[in-house]
């Protein structure tokens, strides 16, 4: 299959993507992660493939299993995933799927936390990188294209429109995590694109379909038929 899709219009293109959540350590047994399974992010990168493209896929730890035909760098924690992403450049065009953890524990403990008479553990936290910002600004090697998502529950378009102009990027996936329950973790996805040259609203469909018509998008841009 490989062979056959090795000629499609994305052939030449080299496109980083992030997928997955990250695991924020708190000791060599415990972290702090959240509920992405990496399906879009996995989606996205299988299609881009599908479409020729040479993929980097930076995942943290998913369950899903990484898709054929790309390069896989798998990572941790978001400040594992900045570095991944920087090695992997230069790249024509970016999509940062990652749910990345935004804080970390300040100080992991190097050994096991042990349960002490009447102490509970005083976790302090801080910042992790923003990789979707740390790329859309770059002065060296900034990615032609970059594309982050947002995961709101109120007033998504203004939210996200503020997140593109916040961070740089030049596209955003804008998707509504209050509609259905169960869309962080199902099949389907119901998005708004938000571009310089508008909003478009997606009617609700598979997460490949999403993937599939993304990378449509991004291969029409990146060879200029758009
Ligand atoms: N992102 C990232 N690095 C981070 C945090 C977010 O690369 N440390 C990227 C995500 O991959 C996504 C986009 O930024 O493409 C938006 O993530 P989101 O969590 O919606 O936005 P935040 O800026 O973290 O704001 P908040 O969670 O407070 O809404
Ligand atoms: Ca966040």
């Amino acid at each position: 299959v490989q062979s056959a899709l090795a000629d499609g219009p994305l052939k030449g293109r080299r496109i980083l993507v992030t997928s997955g959540p990250t695991h924020e350590p708190i000791d060599p047994v415990r972290y702090i992660a959240n509920r992405s399974s990496g399906a879009q992010g996995t989606a996205i990168a299988r299609a881009l493939a599908a479409f020729g493209a040479e993929v980097v896929f930076v995942t943290g730890p998913a369950d899903m299993p990484a898709p054929g035909g790309v390069e896989v760098q798998r990572v941790e924690t978001a400040q594992q995933m900045l570095a991944a992403c920087e090695t992997a450049l230069p790249v024509d065009a970016a999509v940062c799927a990652a749910a990345v953890a935004d804080w970390r524990v300040a100080s992991a403990s190097p050994s096991k936390m042990k349960k002490t008479a009447g102490g509970l553990p005083q976790l302090e936290f801080a910042e992790n990188p923003d990789i979707l910002a740390a790329l859309s600004q770059r002065a060296e090697n900034r990615p032609g294209l970059v594309i982050g998502f947002a995961a709101e529950t109120d007033d998504l378009e203004a939210n996200a429109a503020a997140k593109l102009k916040r961070k740089g990027c030049d596209w955003i996936v804008a998707n509504d995590v209050s509609e259905a329950m169960g869309i962080m973790g199902g099949t389907e996805n119901a998005v708004t694109l938000i571009t310089q040259s508008g909003t478009e609203r997606w009617p609700r469909m598979s997460k490949y379909r999403v993937a599939a018509r993304l990378a449509g998008k991004i291969a029409d841009v990146l060879t200029g038929s758009d």
